[in-house]
């Protein structure tokens, strides 16, 4: 098998596709660095002494696990001082992180959520690191970056990734051109193409919500739902398997390579509330779901148009397979 690299399909984008500017290349490389070393500690589990949970809250008042805050250090350390970007911002910090004077600023936006499912690690469940990357408005780097720079719709996105920790260690990567997968070799450190061209395959009857949350969904999701669980004896005239993580990470990347759909949709009992966010969680996946052939909405209009109002805003998802979330889109729409 012939072995692309990470780092070579980068430079290759780079240079044929003239789609990635030497600065973003170097983020990238950083980004899938900085996972490489989460994932070593994800593995040394109790060995390590990782697992657990601190005393302390992040921002939305979650209890902090340990590797919460450990992914969270590792990747601002490792992003502060390459001089490609201007900020960045997490779902483990209240307020945006601007890179401090002593080193070079450059002019992206980096969002992330260090450790997602991180409920999952303590039971050796997958869990995963997301990340998207914004450009910085004009001016920047020249003036101080504010909260609000970050506020872009996710069709604004200029990457977006994920890394899963599971049985195999994989980094899923867009710019833009396609969805790519990586697997990491641990005997030579290097992450491998394993799939050049990832296209979500669309028709499969399988769907992912947390079903304890029934009493909270819309009527349209209800509909939706028993429709499906109704099987060949329904209005869908076919069987549905279901299937629920607990990590989005796990989940999309499912739903990415086996199809299907997966929601957490908005809790109609209280409007606006949800339990994904929209920077750092649904707007990467939503770009990766896209340029695999995908869709991705709220449940009313496409995530990545949503209108950003808070750097840990949520949102509803559904995302995957095309027909299914324009069938529950159109339910939603409809009350
Ligand atoms: O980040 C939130 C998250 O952990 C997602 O990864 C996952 O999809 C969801 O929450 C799990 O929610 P629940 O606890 O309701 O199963």
């Amino acid at each position: 098998m012939k072995r692309i690299t990470l780092t070579r399909f980068l430079i290759e984008q780079q240079r044929n596709e003239k789609v990635l500017p030497g600065e973003l290349r170097l983020l990238i490389e950083i980004v899938a660095r900085a996972c490489k070393t989460i994932s070593h500690a994800v593995s040394k589990g109790a060995l390590g002494e990782v697992l657990g949970s601190l005393d302390s809250e992040n921002v939305q008042g979650e209890v902090q696990k340990k590797l919460d805050v450990i992914a969270n250090e590792l990747l601002l350390e490792a992003n502060e001082w390459g001089g490609h970007l201007a900020a960045l911002a997490s779902e483990e910090m209240a307020t945006i992180h601007r890179i401090p004077n002593r080193y070079p600023k450059g002019e992206y936006l980096l969002l992330y959520d260090p450790i997602d499912g991180s409920s999952n690690i303590d039971v050796d469940l997958s869990v995963g690191t997301i990340f998207s990357v914004l450009k910085a408005p004009e001016g920047v780097p020249g003036r101080e970056v504010m909260e609000e720079d970050f506020l872009q719709k996710g069709r604004q996105q200029v990457a977006a990734g994920y890394a899963i920790y599971g049985p195999q260690t994989i980094l899923v990567l867009t710019v833009g051109t396609g969805v790519y997968e990586f697997t990491l070799d641990r005997e030579v450190g290097s992450w491998i193409m394993t799939d050049a061209n990832m296209t979500m395959p669309q028709g499969k009857c399988e769907f992912a919500i947390n079903m304890s949350n029934r009493r909270q969904w819309s009527p349209a999701v209800v509909r939706y739902i028993e429709e499906r669980v109704e099987g060949t004896a329904g209005p869908c005239g076919k069987d549905y398997n279901m299937r629920w993580t607990a990590s989005m990470v796990a989940d999309v990347h499912r739903i990415l390579k086996r199809g299907g759909i997966f929601m957490y949709p908005y809790d109609h009992r209280t409007p606006g509330k949800a339990r994904l966010r929209l920077m750092y969680e649904a707007n990467p996946m939503s770009f990766l779901v896209e340029q695999a052939g995908g869709a991705a909405t709220d449940g009313f209009i496409p995530i990545m148009d949503v209108e950003p109002t808070g750097l840990h805003q949520r949102v509803g998802v559904v995302l995957g397979d095309k027909a299914e979330v324009e069938t529950l889109t159109a339910y939603g729409n409809a009350h």
